[in-house]
């Protein structure tokens, strides 16, 4: 290996051995290891408890697809040699720059049939997530804290998670004590897998905890004229979205004000939604009915997400 790559074997090693400990503390199997750290490797590493999942963006001078192949075999043998891993634990993926997937449903196809699931486990749960079939794993690291204070907060509560895809939220909500849960997605893939990570959790749907195939934006239009109020809602919608089941496309930059007053109106007073977007540049609305806003971006990046800029957060609380 040239000298290059030695020097991204040896940050993978040196990072991994410093976040195992770390990682083993606080009881979380699957954590971020590299997020483009040096210039030329535009790469994003993640551990999956034995298994390696690596995104490859796109790097400015790769004039030819031979040179891009040349350069994801050097990186496949780095992370290979630095995390001590052969190739078949190794599961490398490209990602578009975000601009690019603004369009159709990208984000959630299908990529491959290879069917690496396993189940891991965060922060005393367990989560199934598949490593090579779509270009996200169905588990967002960057929002374990985020997850965690969901939990702390759900005891004897009524919680609404939109946007829900594999119910992760859900999965902490009841851990937590919720006495209703309401999860809500547009795809029938994610509700079923959601409802395996709840049985991975000794949990499963009941009257008082549903789950909901639905086009959010359709479905939150139409809730204020029912008598149903929650007291915490989950709102983490898609950057973009528009799947051929929704009426019209939503983007969250321009949709957000609607969408939070809708969560407004569905909220008990005293209650509040959490809402979070990873779109890059992303401003708050000032017009928003009267909430009290906490931003809680600094404390909802885990400690192994470098890159402080990986999603905004707010806790909006009904007044
Ligand atoms: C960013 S993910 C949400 C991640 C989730 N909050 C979590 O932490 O695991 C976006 C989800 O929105 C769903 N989705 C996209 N458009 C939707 C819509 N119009 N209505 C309902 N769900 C939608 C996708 O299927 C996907 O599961």
């Amino acid at each position: 290996m040239d000298a290059a790559y030695e020097q991204l074997a040896n940050r993978f090693r040196r990072v991994h051995r410093h976040l195992r400990k770390w990682a083993k503390r606080t009881d979380v199997s699957c954590y971020r290891l590299y997020d483009r750290d040096i210039a030329d490797q535009p790469l994003i590493v993640d551990w999956y408890d034995g298994d390696a999942v690596v995104w490859a963006h796109a790097r400015t001078r790769n004039e030819t697809p031979e040179q891009e192949r040349e350069w994801l075999a050097r990186v496949l043998e780095a992370v290979g040699a630095g995390l001590d891993l052969p190739s078949e634990r190794i599961f490398l993926k490209r990602r578009a720059p975000q601009k690019d997937r603004q369009s159709g449903e990208g984000q959630y196809e299908k990529l491959d049939q290879r069917r690496a699931v396993k189940t891991v486990r965060e922060q005393g749960l367990l989560f199934e997530v598949n490593l090579s079939d779509y270009l996200d794993t169905g588990l967002f690291l960057d929002h374990r804290p985020t997850r965690a204070l969901v939990r702390e907060g759900s005891a004897g509560k009524s919680v609404l998670n939109l946007f829900a895809y594999t119910g992760s939220f859900t999965c902490y909500a009841r851990a937590g004590g919720a006495a209703a849960t309401t999860t809500v997605d547009l795809s029938n893939t994610y509700l079923d897998w959601a409802r395996r990570n709840l049985a991975h959790n000794g949990l499963a749907e009941s009257p008082e905890h549903t789950l909901v195939k639905a086009d959010c934006l359709e479905w939150l239009a139409n809730a204020p004229s029912a008598p149903q109020r929650w007291d915490l809602i989950i709102c983490d919608p898609p950057t973009f979205s528009n799947s051929t089941s929704m009426q019209r496309p939503f983007s969250v930059e321009k949709d957000h004000p609607w969408l939070l007053a809708q969560c407004h109106a569905l909220l008990r007073d005293g209650g509040a939604v959490y809402f979070s977007t990873n779109f890059r540049g992303f401003e708050l609305s000032t017009v928003m009915p009267p909430f009290t806003i906490e931003d809680l971006t600094d404390r909802s990046i885990p400690e192994d997400f470098r890159n402080k800029r990986i999603h905004r957060c707010w806790r909006l609380t009904k007044r």
